[in-house]
């Protein structure tokens, strides 16, 4: 498959899997957290999905386009290493979806970084809460969900707190 083929279907994994997630918490109570602004392509997505939740979004440095910078307020500014401790009094538990998008092209830090912050992500969620993220974070405490139709096993992953 070439790359452009391949960064076709991750981003057609991407929006399904958050579509799949909005549907999987109709009906529970939180807020949405965006794990990694990057231009903000997914923030605006979910702005679409919940247009009645808070949306917070963690970024170390907002380089996102004009129309897709969150408003101050809902901003985890800084290293999430960081942030998400700090922000486990505010949102501990709260957290309807979390979406994990932090990752680069090397893989073996992605994985480093999806095990270091996988503690962090997991109090934050409420019980039934969803993960979507393309990091796998398999283990206690969160059951791997069917991926929608289409997207193929291992691209994306959505997981849900017990
Ligand atoms: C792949 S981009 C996110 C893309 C975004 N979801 C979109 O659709 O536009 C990853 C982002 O995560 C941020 N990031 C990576 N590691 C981070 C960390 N430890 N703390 C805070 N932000 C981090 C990077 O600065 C980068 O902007």
């Amino acid at each position: 498959m070439s790359r452009l083929d391949s960064f076709i279907r991750r981003l057609e994994a991407q929006r399904a899997c958050l579509n799949r997630a909005a549907e999987l918490i109709e009906g529970l109570d939180g807020v949405v957290l965006e794990l990694g602004l990057g231009n903000g392509r997914t923030y605006d997505h979910l702005r679409e999905l919940f247009p009645d939740r808070d949306i917070y979004v963690c970024e170390r440095q907002v380089a996102a386009h004009p129309d897709c910078i969150p408003p101050p307020d809902r901003l985890l500014l800084g290293d999430m290493f960081e942030t998400l401790p700090a922000a486990q009094s505010r949102l501990g538990g709260e957290v309807a979806l979390a979406h994990f998008d932090a990752g680069t092209g090397d893989a073996a830090a992605n994985r480093k970084l999806a095990a270091g912050l996988r503690p962090l992500i997991l109090p934050l969620l409420c019980p039934g809460g969803i993960l979507a993220t393309q990091q796998a974070m398999n283990g206690p405490d969160l059951i791997a969900m069917p991926l929608p139709q289409g997207v193929a096993e291992g691209r994306y992953h959505l997981y849900q707190r017990t």
